[in-house]
């Protein structure tokens, strides 16, 4: 059955809040897609790999005209893509040549907090470095780095810092999925920007409930043109916004199979024609463009707006496969009783974790290590009822499963591991959470403004063979 809308309450978009701001297509001449580097090992040394990654501050022309100050990674705006695979061991170098403290947190990587994740306790000063090292075990999947220092998370990643992460598993048993970076296996990821004579103001833009821009970005591209060269094409989607929900569609409304979600191959895949992402969400799309003939073009929307085009040109090559019925086997078959509560409540400065806000030295929960417990995460707002928006809930250090909504079936795309879930005004939803690292992890809203502003809790995850006594600093430079 193919799914024809966006799933969620729609009486919660966000283009129902009073601060929304519609995109418009710049009016700016079309340019290419900017398709990120691969970034190359400074070495392989005895099973080790190793990456040097500079966060640091330049110019990107995005729009005609000047060119606007941005910040990036190994570059002046976003980042090279950053491989890893599993089952191996990796060396980070992480160069901090911003004006301001940062962090590298790896969305989606499963490995120890709260240094390596790269979350708040883990600051890199302006002008320093710092080394980490940490092995990969987990699935193939799609997943991203962006800076997380307290309280300017929100900031740094306006500003272009975030870049995309894959993990490959060469023990996934999949025929050949379209793959060449670039060629039929493209990154889209979606922000949103509002250009002040073409720079970018955080301050004059900055609204609590998220940051909103006027203007679509992909990849750091506006007006974004890709020339498609193979009939499938293979889409790894982000929501890399602040705030804004992606509300995905096509003009022609073709069917987009879902084959992937936050973390990995869905058990099956879902045909669909549209998709909402909340931010941080990520989906890997295959479209069969097999039909088209040189010269035809696909437009591929957020809400109405056009972000980017597809125009198809010479087919140099088939890359379609069979894409077999089970994709992954996932047992979903786990009941028990609730072991976490997380209430997310309130808008604007008002937003909490259960009635907290966030402290870098308390430890708000505990989970020991491979056990697997049952959260309830329910996003309410009593003293504004009949009010509320989409909180999408997030967690370090491992992927979860959804186990129900309201006590339903989760959406048929959201059957796989994810990390990020967004949760509708007056919903619980349950998850299925495993950690396999122990260490302190975040949890929170991944609408960044409301991270900053507190809507943020830890947890430890501890090992009873190894325990450990944490003492942790406030860094949070509010
Ligand atoms: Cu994508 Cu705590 O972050
Ligand atoms: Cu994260
Ligand atoms: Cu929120």
């Amino acid at each position: 059955k193919i799914i024809n809308d966006y799933l969620f309450d729609e009486s919660a978009f966000d283009y129902h809040d009073a601060a929304f701001k519609a995109l418009i297509r710049p009016d700016t001449k079309r340019r290419a897609l900017k398709i990120p580097a691969i970034l190359k090992a400074d070495k392989v040394e005895g099973g080790t790999i190793y990456y040097t990654i500079h966060a640091q501050v330049g110019e990107t022309r995005i729009l005609d005209g000047k060119a606007t100050r941005t910040w990036g990674y190994n570059g002046s705006l976003l980042g090279p893509l950053i491989q890893y695979e599993s089952g191996k061991h990796y060396h980070l170098t992480l160069v901090n040549e911003l004006p301001e403290v940062t962090t590298w947190h790896w969305h989606g990587l499963n490995i120890p907090g709260p240094i390596e994740d790269g979350g708040p306790h883990a600051p890199v000063q302006p002008g320093e470095s710092k080394e980490i090292e940490f092995d990969v075990h987990q699935p193939t999947m799609t997943a991203w780095l962006h800076p997380h220092p307290c309280p300017h998370t929100a900031e740094q990643v306006w500003r272009g810092l975030a870049a995309p992460v894959t993990v490959v598993n060469p023990l996934d048993n999949l025929p050949q999925l379209p793959h060449d970076w670039g060629i039929d296996d493209i990154p889209v990821i979606f922000q949103d920007r509002t250009f002040h004579d073409n720079q970018w103001d955080y301050q004059a833009d900055y609204d609590m409930d998220g940051t909103l821009g006027d203007t679509a970005l992909v990849n750091g591209t506006a007006n974004a043109e890709f020339t498609v060269t193979r009939p499938w094409l293979r889409l790894r989607v982000l929501n890399g916004a602040n705030r804004r929900e992606l509300r995905l569609n096509t003009d022609k409304n073709i069917v987009m199979t879902q084959i992937a979600s936050d973390g990995g191959f869905l058990p099956h895949a879902v045909p669909l024609t549209k998709i909402m992402l909340t931010t941080a969400e990520r989906a890997e799309l295959l479209l069969d463009l097999s039909a088209y003939k040189k010269g035809d073009q696909l437009l591929l929307k957020a809400d109405d707006t056009v972000i980017l085009t597809l125009t198809v040109g010479e087919f140099t090559e088939d890359n379609r496969v069979e894409l077999p019925s089970k994709l992954k086997e996932i047992d979903r078959g786990f009941t028990g009783g609730v072991d976490h509560q997380v209430i997310m409540s309130g808008m604007d400065d008002a937003v909490k974790i259960n009635g907290k806000l966030y402290d870098m030295t308390r430890i708000d929960d505990r989970q020991e290590i491979g056990k697997n417990e049952i959260w309830d995460v329910s996003n309410t707002n009593d003293d504004m009822p009949g009010m509320g928006m989409i909180h999408p809930f997030h967690m370090h250090g491992m992927e979860f499963l959804v186990l129900s909504r309201n006590g339903k079936e989760p959406y048929p795309n959201e059957l796989g591991y994810k990390d990020t879930i967004a949760v509708n005004p007056g919903e619980h939803v349950r998850l299925l959470v495993e950690f396999n690292v122990a260490g302190i992890f975040m949890y929170h809203c991944h609408i960044l403004e409301h991270e900053d502003t507190g809507m943020m809790a830890q947890i430890e995850v501890f090992d009873p063979k190894h325990p450990k006594h944490w003492n942790l600093k406030d860094l949070c430079a509010k």
